[in-house]
């Protein structure tokens, strides 16, 4: 059995991940942080008692700023397979925690990198570089299309992008990085622009809320379908050449647009209850993302299906149903609340 270990577990794509492994009959391991509240929401189904023999699902608290957990949490896996997706991942907020930013999700990929250098474990390294670093290259944007970070978050990508490159070309490591284009599911953040859309639809339509307030509603966006993006992750860590794809739908859509099919989906009419609030414009904005993943479906065949107008149909009915099966709506956070 493989064994890997997964920053991020808790995240959007780290618990399709890890059920995608678990499928695929890999022991798998999880860095999750202490927090005072529960984080695990997204792979309790997951979770097996400590107590089973099979158990296959191993979770172990570490934190991406922590180098010798670090090292000491390889050097007792000994993985196969390392995916690196922990990180601060909101870009608007990236704006306000530039520091803490450039910590997680720049240095703690240097740090696990590292750390597998020190161990001298032999295994794939992942790391989860983001189309974000494109910044204002207008699409459509594919390997050769060249970097210009536009906020805190994009340019610790980046360079957690070189370093990566670096890892493998100084050192030899098997390290691949994935370019990957926004995906979405109903398991995506809350504050992320789709998910506070869907929710904002489902809310509405039970009669709890009336309206939403977004930023830049002109932004494009190329929106995939989660767990479609992770079975490419994998993918691209099973090649036999390491090197950086990019991985995305193809397909340009508006913020606009997105809340015009969401609201639709619920028979509603998005223009009675989208309203602007400045609090969520970014100090710089980048404009337009649209990849091109035909380097990708050359190498392993990957072509994603979903793409914006099927994605907002699936999470809304997955945020109607979450709100309806509670029974208790009232538990569940207003939107309006000013989050990013
Ligand atoms: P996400 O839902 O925000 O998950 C981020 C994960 O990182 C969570 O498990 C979080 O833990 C963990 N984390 C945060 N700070 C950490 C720290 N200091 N130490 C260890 N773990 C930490 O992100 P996602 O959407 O799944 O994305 C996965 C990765 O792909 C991220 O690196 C993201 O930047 C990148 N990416 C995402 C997209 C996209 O569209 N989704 C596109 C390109 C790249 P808690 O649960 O405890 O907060
Ligand atoms: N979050 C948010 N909230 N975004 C809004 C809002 C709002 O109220 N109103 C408009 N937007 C616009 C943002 O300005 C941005 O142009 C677009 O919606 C998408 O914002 P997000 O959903 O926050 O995603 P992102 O594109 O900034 O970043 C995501 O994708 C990256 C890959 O391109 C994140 O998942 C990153 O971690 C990822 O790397």
């Amino acid at each position: 059995m493989k064994r890997a270990l997964i920053t991020g577990i808790t995240g959007q794509d780290g618990s399709y991940l890890a059920e995608l492994l678990l499928s695929k009959d890999y022991v798998v391991h999880g860095l999750i942080r202490r927090s005072s509240t529960f984080n695990t929401s997204r792979i309790e189904h997951l979770y097996t008692d400590p107590h089973d023999p099979d158990r296959r699902l191993f979770l172990h608290y570490g934190d991406l700023t922590d180098s010798a957990r670090l090292v000491s949490l390889l050097m007792e896996i000994v993985p196969d397979e390392i995916y690196n997706l922990g990180a601060q991942s909101h870009v608007r907020v990236s704006f306000d925690e530039p520091e803490h930013t450039g910590a997680v999700t720049g240095l703690g990929s240097v740090r696990l990198l590292e750390a597998v250098r020190q161990s001298k474990i032999e295994c794939r390294y992942y790391q989860a570089s983001s189309s974000e670093m494109f910044g204002s290259t207008p699409p459509p944007q594919d390997e050769s299309a060249p970097f210009h970070p536009r906020s805190p978050y994009a340019a610790a990508k980046l360079y957690a992008h070189s370093m990566t490159q670096m890892y493998r070309e100084a050192y030899g490591l098997h390290a691949v990085s994935g370019i990957l284009f926004n995906h979405e599911s109903p398991r995506r953040g809350e504050t992320f622009v789709t998910r506070k859309i869907t929710r904002a639809v489902a809310r509405i339509k039970m009669g709890l809320e009336k309206r939403v307030y977004l930023g830049n509603l002109d932004a494009v966006r190329d929106w995939g379908y989660a767990p479609e993006f992770v079975e490419g992750i994998w993918r691209m860590l099973q090649m036999d050449d390491p090197r950086d794809l990019v991985l995305a739908t193809g397909v340009g859509t508006t913020v606009k647009e997105f809340a015009h099919a969401a609201f639709a989906h619920a028979g509603l009419d998005w223009q009675e209850h989208v309203e602007f609030d400045d609090r969520y414009l970014r100090a710089a904005e980048v404009n337009a993302l649209i990849g091109n993943a035909s380097a990708a479906r050359s190498a392993f065949g990957w072509d994603p299906t979903i793409t914006a107008n099927r994605l907002a149909g699936i999470m809304v009915e997955a945020d109607l149903e979450a709100l309806q099966s509670t029974g208790k709506p009232w538990i569940d956070r207003p939107i309006t609340a000013g989050w990013s």
